[in-house]
């Protein structure tokens, strides 16, 4: 299972990457409004500046919905760097576009899934990622784990390449149930990444762990 970072914040890439288990970042326009970055030079810095922070596959999402414009910005967000994924949206022209975008090698990660049909289309138009949006299916008390089931059985069902991208990730439970079900990849905040480490009996362990060592050694612990 890839682990993608859910953020435009270069410190907490920059922390997940250090974790030495980060497979990529995924952004959206909330997210770099989030961290105030505007202007098309600006956004386009930060996507460059995060290329430099991890390996691969950093998702910069496309503005236009119109499939002229959307061809246009997806073929300049790739020039960035090669680590650039396009983020398209699933409407008519964004799947016009996947299939024009991914036959010039460009990879896409088709965003805004809701339900098994979107993901189908979005497959068979060559997406190389689609990002189904489980928390906000649960925010309208739908089953967002559910979704992600019937799309890892139907894209096994017919060997699809497109990998399922699980977003809207809000906890670990999220995050274990999609590993269980064999989603391809994990979008998360840090907050989730780094709740995976925490256990109280891990904490509480190791802390009899020290103490007891302390019991018969008088010195410090060895380093
Ligand atoms: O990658 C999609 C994600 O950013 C949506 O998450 O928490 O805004 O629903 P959320």
């Amino acid at each position: 299972m890839k682990f993608f970072i859910d953020t435009a914040s270069l410190s907490e890439i920059q922390e997940a990457y250090d974790l030495g288990v980060l497979d990529g970042v995924t952004t959206n326009p909330s997210l770099m409004a989030k961290e105030g970055i505007g202007g098309k030079e600006n956004i386009f810095n930060h996507y460059k500046a995060i290329c430099n922070i991890v390996d691969n596959n950093v998702s910069a999402e496309v503005i236009a919905t119109d499939l002229e414009n959307i061809l246009r910005e997806g073929r300049e967000l790739a020039k960035i760097d090669d680590k650039i994924v396009v983020k398209v949206p699933m409407i008519k022209e964004g799947v016009k576009a996947i299939k024009q975008l991914s036959s010039e090698d460009i990879r896409i990660n088709c965003t805004l899934i809701f339900n098994a049909g979107q993901a189908i289309i979005a497959a068979k138009a060559g997406a190389s990622y689609v990002s189904p949006f489980l928390g906000r299916l649960d925010d309208i008390s739908m089953d967002g784990l559910a979704l992600i089931q019937q799309m890892v059985r139907i894209f096994d069902n017919y060997g699809f390449e497109t990998e399922i991208l699980a977003a809207s990730i809000r906890n670990n439970l999220h995050l274990i149930h999609c590993a269980e079900m064999g989603a391809d990849v994990a979008t998360c905040p840090l907050s989730v990444i780094m709740g995976l480490l925490k256990h109280p009996l891990t904490d509480s362990g190791l802390e009899k762990f020290i103490a007891d060592y302390h019991k018969v050694n008088s010195e410090a612990v060895p380093v």
